[in-house]
């Protein structure tokens, strides 16, 4: 009998957890001030509505930027997995923390390795299929002092720690994600200088890129060898790039997709289980750069485009592997657009599906809202609002909008 398509959410260790100590907690602390100053410099520009400046955390104040207890996902999980599983998830992405599990070199912590197990358990006892991500963009401090993914032994040490993770959890954990989004890891921190180490480098990004592909590999093998039948597989960003008319516009459409989407998936074939993908918008390829429509757009300004999502799971078709939606979401501070948003993207996977796409599973970024990187806890990409004063979970209408669709999957 075919497995049922799983639905859930996903979420980031460092996005939501709280009390995280990492080069990222080290880079915000330094920089709060001067992306605050940005902010305020761009407010003539940025589209944000005075409902975004009203709340508590808002792009032009400092605390915006620092993670600090961020949703404390750390000690409420199962409180935010009872949510999950009242919206009928039957599946969530999480990640472990690198860090807390080694937080010096060689050093593994058994308690906090319990408590991922603790977090595993949690899934299972409500019925949800848990998806491990070993990396998600943050790093132990003395890795990031060691160069981070720059050094030789990058991808040695990525797959030590997942290999050690693999034989805790055994059986338990079946699906794993080695790497969330070489691609935007590598082009954020090594070529636009938004993320630490916030370089401005072609070849370092490059090379970054490639130390994600050795590592996935060499990972790959020690999850094997720990558990010989887990499921592995990356989580790419995949952009839907849509070429207008013309030759050199299908050029640049081609080369986007080689570089940017199936990079590493070309490159670790053979050690590849299942294809992750996160998709949030297209790139209208039309003369040199894109230039969307931006007709629908989210609080960031990112282009809503629900066919992208039909096109990228048809191209992949070609690689004969299994896919998850890894990712896929809003930045919808007001519940205004997510609904539909999320209505219209269900249903191009759907007909990917009777089409011949082997998709199987979908997992909605984000279960709560939690802090977007270099923009703070302000754009809010939850099912689930997080009052960051009280700590307070409140459903989004959307969210039951996703159980509704979730439930009646098999049906329609
Ligand atoms: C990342 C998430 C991020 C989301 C929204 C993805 O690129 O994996 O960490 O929050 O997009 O920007």
């Amino acid at each position: 009998m075919k497995d049922a398509f799983l639905f859930g959410a996903a979420t980031a260790s460092h996005q939501v957890e709280g009390g995280t100590h990492n080069d990222w907690t080290k880079w915000e602390n330094k920089n709060a001030e001067r992306l605050a100053a940005a902010a305020k410099k761009q407010h003539l520009v940025a589209p944000w509505e005075p409902y975004l400046l009203a709340k508590p955390l808002h792009p032009l104040r400092k605390e915006n930027y620092i993670s600090g207890r961020a949703c404390d996902h750390y000690s409420r999980f199962r409180e935010d997995f009872d949510i999950a599983k009242s919206l009928a998830h039957t599946a969530h992405r999480f990640s472990i923390e690198w860090s807390r599990v080694e937080p010096e070199e060689g050093r593994f912590n058994t308690k906090e390795i319990d408590h991922y197990k603790e977090v595993v358990r949690a899934l299972r006892e409500r019925g949800m299929e848990p998806f491990v991500t070993l990396w998600h963009y943050t790093l132990p401090v003395w890795l990031a002092e060691k160069g981070g993914v720059q050094n030789k032994d990058f991808p040695r040490y990525l797959a030590r720690y997942g290999g050690i993770m693999a034989a805790a959890f055994g059986e338990k954990v079946k699906f794993w994600v080695t790497v969330n989004e070489p691609q935007i890891y590598s082009s954020h921190a090594y070529l636009a200088g938004r993320y630490p180490p916030q370089k401005r480098n072609l070849f370092l990004a490059w090379r970054s890129l490639r130390q994600c592909v050795r590592a996935h590999r060499l990972t790959y093998r020690a999850i094997k060898a720990a558990n010989p039948s887990a499921m592995i597989g990356t989580a790419e960003n995949f952009t839907y790039f849509d070429a207008v008319t013309g030759i050199a516009n299908n050029i640049l459409k081609f080369i986007g997709e080689r570089l940017w989407n199936t990079y590493l998936i070309h490159h670790a074939r053979g050690s590849l289980d299942f294809i992750g993908i996160n998709y949030y918008f297209r790139s209208r390829i039309h003369g040199w750069y894109g230039r969307n429509e931006n007709i629908r757009v989210n609080d960031l300004g990112w282009e809503i485009f629900p066919e992208g999502i039909y096109h990228v799971l048809m191209a992949l078709k070609k690689y004969n592997l299994p896919v998850y939606i890894t990712e896929n979401g809003i930045a919808d501070a007001r519940d205004a657009q997510r609904e539909t948003f999320l209505r219209e993207h269900l249903a191009w996977v759907r007909k990917a599906l009777r089409d011949g796409a082997d998709v199987r599973g979908y997992f909605h970024w984000s279960l709560l809202d939690n802090f977007e990187w270099d923009k703070g806890f302000w754009p809010c990409f939850g099912l689930v609002h997080v009052d960051y004063g009280t700590l307070k979970r409140t459903v989004r209408p959307s969210a039951l909008a996703y159980k509704e669709i979730i439930e009646t999957w098999d049906k329609a």
